[in-house]
């Protein structure tokens, strides 16, 4: 008997789809999930919260807003979305150029990661939560993440690599952070997220011939899932106006900062990738960084100022600190840990001194919500 294995993409509950993906992992590459398993500043990690504290929010300040996204959740506009159809062009990865397939592999891997950690994190909310309304969302957004991810595997497995997601969720390192903080790294997250896969469709819908892999048809209606899940995180901080206020405003910098300095440096080191799909990544991450500002100011009290003369050259110093820190690591003995302590400090006031940039400060809207304009 032909028993068809169901596909990521058609499935509603993320424990049917994680099943799938175990089944899958059986093929899996250890050099990709070596890859996943890294916990460096810079790559994705897992997160673990105190689940208790997240489980006692009460969304009744928010529900007409609550109850309107979560009907749109529910309403599952993706379903069978992440999925290859007709529109999925064959790709040539033993004729491409090496540079470029090694970047690219990397940008999947690493954002494979980043979905399933989200992933993992929602799930496990969903898992030990009582309180309906938090159980009912974090289940909606775990099996988003569940898809995204599933996806991107689906894409790598065609190179010969895949992640072993199974592997991962037991054998990768989690970082505790309290609710907070959950909140502000998943939010920005979330909707850098969304700039960066809307950023990417815009431009090769105007320059389709830098379209060298189909997965970036996809992402219009996968960015519309991103925004969604931080629209909640939005509300979920709406509950509560400290976490907006006074000294978490620091925080909020602090994240802001983080995030932002974190996606340039990573993506100035995949020049092969960006030049494939014709994007300048200074513009892109000042695309991204614009986009990303003008959506958070529906909930943070302040932006940074990307515009200031000491931005994009500090950025750039901390850039090249990075591409210092890792030839020191690959250089080895007393002269390359040397190098690589010299560049950790000078990467260290980099962001020193991007953090204490004044930031911009506005007044925040009633009403969180927004639509997805880009
Ligand atoms: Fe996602
Ligand atoms: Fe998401």
């Amino acid at each position: 008997m032909n028993v068809q294995t169901p596909h990521t993409a058609d499935i509603t509950n993320v424990d049917e789809s994680l099943a799938v993906q175990q089944e899958q992992s059986r093929m899996d590459s250890k050099a990709a999930t070596d890859v996943a398993m890294q916990n460096t500043l810079l790559t994705p990690r897992f997160y673990t919260t105190d689940f208790d504290q997240l489980d006692a929010i009460d969304v009744t300040p928010v529900r007409r807003d609550w109850d309107a996204l979560i009907a749109e959740m529910e309403a599952d506009p993706n379903k069978g979305h992440f999925k290859k159809n007709e529109d999925w062009d064959h790709v040539d990865w033993d004729g491409m150029e090496p540079e470029l397939k090694k970047e690219f592999i990397d940008f999947l891997i690493s954002s494979c990661t980043a979905e399933f950690s989200g992933c993992v994190l929602y799930k496990e909310m969903k898992r030990r939560g009582k309180n309906g309304d938090i159980v009912q969302l974090f289940q909606l957004m775990a099996r988003d993440e569940a898809r995204h991810a599933g996806f991107i595997n689906d894409a790598l497995r065609e190179a010969g690599v895949a992640v072993n997601l199974g592997f991962l969720t037991q054998k990768k390192k989690y970082t505790f952070f309290q609710p907070k903080f959950i909140y502000y790294a998943t939010y920005l997250s979330e909707k850098i997220g969304y700039a960066r896969y809307i950023t990417i469709f815009r431009h090769l819908e105007k320059h389709p011939e830098h379209r060298f892999h189909p997965i970036f048809k996809w992402f219009e209606e996968w960015c519309g899932d991103e925004f969604r899940h931080g629209e909640a995180f939005a509300l979920l901080m709406k509950t509560d106006p400290k976490l907006t206020q006074g000294k978490n405003v620091l925080w909020i910098k602090f994240f802001l900062t983080a995030v932002y300095a974190t996606m340039y440096v990573r993506d100035h080191q995949r020049p092969a990738f960006h030049d494939a799909l014709g994007v300048d990544p200074d513009w892109y991450a000042h695309e991204v960084f614009t986009k990303t500002s003008k959506l958070t100011e529906q909930i943070f009290p302040i932006t940074l100022d990307i515009e200031h003369p000491r931005w994009q050259p500090t950025l750039e110093r901390l850039h090249r600190a990075n591409v210092a820190i890792a030839e020191g690591k690959k250089q080895g003995g007393a002269g390359g840990k040397l190098k690589e302590w010299a560049n950790s400090a000078k990467a260290a006031f980099c962001f020193v001194s991007l953090y204490t940039i004044p930031a911009v400060k506005h007044r925040v809207p009633e009403s969180t919500r927004l639509e997805p304009a880009y």
